[in-house]
């Protein structure tokens, strides 16, 4: 496609470019800039809690660093963090390693092979994301590419490698050079494993609290971030935590399903962090652009919206319609392939619907085994056939149904290469942070973004508590902000940080809003 054709296909078929999709935000630090209409939703919300019943004179815990999150961007800040001398407390919703980064397939971009270079690296991910990108963000992403790959394999990453022992590396969408690493098509639950074993390894510089997510940051009296409030969701207790730094790494938001989209994310991506930072005074960026992969599986429902990896049409497979014509490249720049999508279905009438009315087009897998040779899906895609012929669908020998499925936040909490943000002692990494990918990211870029900012963020928070110290710890950030909500004249019901999806069972979200409403306390 030329660029024309691009911004054609883009301006009228992304879901971002339907009417309603944005609307203004009208309280705090991003005041009167139009947000995508969910995102401004929870923005405006109430607090889970009710600020006048904590006493931070006696907080619960007592750290260094107080981490939100148990991805894969969190687990790297604290080994990291460890190793340069400072303790922290993992603060997670689910389980540690329930999160996005956990279920990434397709692998991690960085430039290690001698026709590439961290430069061509930078050009393809500034591109992708139309140029919007911070550029130290993005310089710092690859120039840590390579480190990185070598980190991960010293921790026992198991990368897959050519038969001599070199990397084994595939092309993504709008990539120019080969320079995508793998464990076949489980690449984050290899990653995350292995951050997982290494966290757990240091129970007494990591102290790892499971369903207990944090609802709201503490501050202290000179606008320093200086902790957190925690939820725990067995027992419906608060909790406090006094931190000298904190580290957001809640990842995306998903599910909330944004536009009514299905969702390749994990149940708990519900965009806490950006709530929390927000309503504490941080800045967000980007917040406006919505990533939709062009391969969500639409058939069976059972699996709908489940990721199908760009690296199915980095090894061939191509994206066809109901008279078997190939419609778009395989490897535009995901926002134009997913708009070609549904251009394909809505417009031009040329898709396959199913049983139950819901619309997509064949991802044309048997064509792999054509090219590549017999074998080859079993060999490099075992977790995509496994969990299709549960079904008896055999993508060896029969196309895949797809449709794009909400997959990735571009923005969030604008950050530097530092993961700094404008509060002191609050730093963010991972896809709860804004500006690296623009606003549209590549492939593999976000594996390689948790891994180079989580262990960034590890790193300088570490250095930073070196120094700090905490004056009166405060939430009166919460009071306030509900003012403004008053004085905008903002009628709202809803409360966040969201926690679990909106179809989470009547009985759990009842429990939740008493606990809420009678401010439940220890
Ligand atoms: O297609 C995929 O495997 C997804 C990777 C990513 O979002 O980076």
């Amino acid at each position: 496609m030329s660029a024309e054709e691009r911004q054609d296909v883009l301006t009228k078929f992304h879901p971002d470019e339907k009417p309603d999709s944005r609307r203004k935000i009208h309280i705090g630090p991003n005041k009167d800039e139009l947000l995508t209409t969910e995102v401004a939703d929870i923005l405006e919300s109430h607090s889970r809690i009710n600020p006048k019943l904590f006493d931070l004179t006696i907080p619960d815990y007592e750290t260094d660093i107080l981490i939100v999150g148990g991805g894969g961007a969190g687990c790297a800040a604290a080994i990291i963090a460890r190793q340069n001398g400072s303790k922290s407390i993992i603060s997670t919703k689910l389980r540690l390693g329930d999160a996005n980064s956990m279920m990434s397939q397709g692998g991690m971009q960085a430039a290690v092979t001698e026709k590439d270079s961290p430069t061509r690296h930078y050009l393809d991910a500034m591109g992708g994301g139309h140029f919007d990108n911070k550029p130290d963000l993005v310089r710092a992403m690859t120039e840590d590419g390579p480190e990185v790959v070598k980190w991960l394999e010293d921790l026992g990453v198991v990368w897959d490698k050519n038969p001599d022992g070199s990397m084994y590396v595939l092309h993504g969408g709008g990539t120019s050079r080969k320079r995508m690493h793998s464990c076949r098509d489980y690449t984050g639950a290899i990653i995350m494993r292995t951050l997982m074993d290494e966290v757990r390894n240091h129970p007494e510089d990591i102290k790892i609290l499971e369903f207990m997510p944090t609802i709201e940051l503490i501050m202290d009296n000179k606008g320093r971030c200086a902790g957190g409030v925690l939820y725990n969701l067995e027992t419906e207790e608060y909790f406090t935590v006094k931190a000298k730094a904190v580290i957001i790494a809640t990842g995306g938001y998903g599910r909330l399903h944004i536009r009514g989209f299905d969702t390749t994310n994990h149940y708990g991506a519900t965009g806490d962090g950006l709530v929390m930072a927000y309503r504490a005074g941080a800045k967000l960026l980007y917040m406006d652009s919505v990533q939709y992969h062009p391969t969500g599986a639409v058939f069976p429902e059972q699996i709908g919206g489940f990721l199908i990896t760009e690296k199915i049409r980095g090894a061939g497979g191509q994206p066809i319609n109901k008279f078997g014509e190939l419609f778009v490249w395989p490897r535009e720049p995901r926002d134009v392939e997913s708009a070609a999508f549904i251009r394909e279905c809505l417009e031009r009438k040329n898709g396959i619907q199913t049983p139950s009315g819901r619309w997509g087009v064949w991802l044309d897998s048997p064509l792999i085994e054509i090219i590549q040779g017999e074998g080859y899906i079993n060999k490099n895609f075992p977790a995509m056939y496994r969990q299709f012929i549960r079904y008896n669908i055999d993508i060896t020998k029969e196309p895949m149904l797809v449709y794009p499925s909400l997959h990735y936040q571009n923005g969030g909490v604008e950050i530097n290469d530092r993961c700094e943000t404008n509060l002191k002692g609050l730093y963010v990494a991972g896809e709860a942070s804004g500006g690296v990918h623009g606003r549209n990211r590549l492939m593999g870029n976000s594996v390689l973004d948790y891994n180079v900012f989580g262990r960034r963020a590890g790193k300088f928070a570490a250095e930073y508590v070196k120094s700090a110290s905490l004056g009166k710890l405060t939430l009166e950030h919460i009071a306030a902000y509900e003012n403004e909500i008053k004085r905008a004249k903002i009628k709202t019901g809803r409360i966040a940080p969201v926690l679990l999806p909106l179809y989470t069972s009547e009985e759990v979200k009842k429990r939740q809003l008493t606990a809420h409403y009678e401010g439940t306390l220890r």
